[in-house]
């Protein structure tokens, strides 16, 4: 496939992370077009309004939206970030018996104006959500994918690249499995540059403990708990990683990414949604296979996957 031209996307949920998405995507230049839709229609005419206003600053995208779903016609991808959020203390698990059943009423009424879309799910708990709509649609797992870990592997090579003392970009490890509580970091072939992560040098002059590492990895997995204690909701950091991946699509990148499509016998593992590196493309997103695990790291990734699936069949009819 080829970069696709004259581009569309549409966020569905104009919330801080829809909204944030869309206003990442209009500065990044994702998309020639970028739209957005949700059921409030004051709340997403105003959003639309204030986007549009500032569009003299950004490149050539512009933006429209509004509650009618014509807004979604001809869309390359949707993004869905619309249902409820985590209140502070509540697990992401928590919020699947509501977002469940808005995703399966909405999916239906998106297919059919943008019936060849690539769909990527940031609502949560978006791995379980995304094995239901998968289930539910019929859709090619490679086209219905969760956002999934590339937020937490984001928020890992953050805290990495300050520790090491090197760009965020120059950090080359991933979070996988859940983006939730069972999430873990493929220490096993993690490094600075090419540098095996515990080999790696600090500015301090000391190297990384396992210990410490473990340490991040906890905080990496609990960075959402302490970011909506203090503001409500995590948006920017969110609305950029979809951004990322609306480009990939997009642009056929061939990207490496953690994104959460149903996997299919990968290391084994087979009926649920869970990030694993992948390459995002116009097609969608196709899980990396030779991915090395560890066996401490095919443990957590099975445990990781009962874990879901334990959810995802307490939801289905
Ligand atoms: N996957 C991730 O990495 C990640 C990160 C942050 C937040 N989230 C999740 O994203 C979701 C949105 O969070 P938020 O802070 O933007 O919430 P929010 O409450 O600010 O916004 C949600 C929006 O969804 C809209 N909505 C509800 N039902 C709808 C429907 N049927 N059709 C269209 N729109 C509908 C609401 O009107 C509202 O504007 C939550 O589930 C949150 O947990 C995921």
């Amino acid at each position: 496939m080829a970069a696709i031209e004259n581009s569309k996307v549409t966020i569905v949920g104009a919330g801080s992370v829809g909204s944030s998405a869309a206003y990442a995507a209009l500065i990044r230049g994702s998309a020639r077009h970028v739209a957005l839709y949700d059921i409030a229609t004051a709340k997403v005419e105003a959003e639309v309004l204030d986007l549009a206003h500032g569009t003299q600053f950004t490149g050539s995208s512009d933006i429209i939206g509004g509650s009618d779903l014509s807004v979604v016609e001809g869309s390359q991808v949707v993004v869905i970030t619309a249902g409820a959020k985590q209140n502070p203390g509540q697990t992401r698990i928590e919020l699947a018996g509501v977002n469940a059943r808005i995703m399966a009423s909405m999916m239906p009424d998106l297919l059919s104006v943008a019936p060849d879309a690539v769909y990527v799910l940031v609502t949560n708990p978006c791995d379980v959500l995304t094995v239901l709509a998968q289930e539910q649609t019929g859709l090619p797992p490679e086209r219905i994918f969760a956002s999934g870990t590339v937020l937490d592997t984001s928020r890992l090579r953050w805290k990495l690249g300050k520790r090491a003392g090197v760009s965020t970009s120059s950090v080359h490890a991933y979070i996988v499995g859940e983006h939730g509580d069972t999430e873990f970091p493929l220490w096993s072939k993690a490094t600075i540059g090419s540098v095996p992560i515990l080999d790696w040098v600090t500015p301090a002059g000391d190297r990384m403990t396992t210990d410490e590492l473990d340490q991040i990895a906890i905080d990496v997995r609990d960075a959402a708990y302490k970011v909506i204690l203090g503001k409500g909701a995590t948006n920017y950091a969110i609305g950029l990683s979809s951004a990322r991946i609306i480009e990939a699509i997009l642009n056929d990148e061939h990207a490496v990414m953690p994104v959460s499509p149903v996997l299919q016998d990968f290391h084994g593992v087979s009926g649920v949604a869970l990030s694993v590196p992948s390459i995002v493309s116009a097609k969608g997103a196709s899980p990396i296979r030779e991915t090395p695990f560890d066996a401490r790291e095919l443990e957590l990734f099975h445990a990781s996957a009962d874990a879901l699936r334990e959810v995802a069949d307490s939801l289905r009819p």
